[in-house]
């Protein structure tokens, strides 16, 4: 398996809009090497989420793990939220907006239909952490991310701190 490189915050390649990916090709030994590539990278960083996007990878696909003990990896590939419901506030954070914390609202709880590894297509019903962690991967799908939910003015004070962390890590 592989490690792969996580982009950053501003970095444009983060606000590209995926391509669904082709149900057929889910199979493909590449696909499956690329799923497992993902999982690696998300529990190496450690994440609880990584969508293809932040990855360099423009197909609509994630991968979501909440669980405490890292033991129940989720896959969606061309996720699709068919029904939301009610607010919740959480404070959230972002392997490519490292070291940032903010909250932002999402839907309470959402139904959400995808295909899995297995190439099969699922509903899943979600509440809590999993709701929001499939919400906000799925924005990093659109090119979204969750420092876009704050002001412009908060959104240029934290590009700043991340620009400062990184010449400082490279000195
Ligand atoms: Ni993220």
């Amino acid at each position: 398996m592989t490690l792969l490189t996580i982009l950053e915050f501003p970095d444009p390649r983060l606000r590209t809009k995926a391509q669904p990916v082709d149900p057929a090709r889910i199979a493909d030994p590449d696909f499956q090497t690329r799923l497992d590539d993902m999982f690696q990278t998300m529990y190496e960083a450690p994440g609880i989420g990584l969508a293809a996007s932040q990855v360099d990878d423009h197909r609509r696909f994630m991968v979501i793990d909440t669980s405490e003990e890292k033991n129940q990896p989720l896959v969606f590939i061309n996720p699709e939220i068919v029904k939301a419901d009610g607010h919740q506030v959480y404070q959230e954070g972002c392997l490519s907006v490292p070291g940032i914390f903010a909250d932002v609202t999402r839907a309470d709880t959402i139904t959400v239909k995808a295909y899995g590894r297995d190439g099969q297509a699922f509903e899943l019903d979600a509440d809590g952490l999993l709701a929001i962690c499939i919400q906000h991967e799925m924005d990093h799908l659109e090119g979204k991310l969750f420092v876009d939910y704050l002001s412009a003015l908060k959104r240029e004070m934290v590009r700043k701190k991340l620009e400062k962390a990184r010449r400082n890590s490279a000195a």
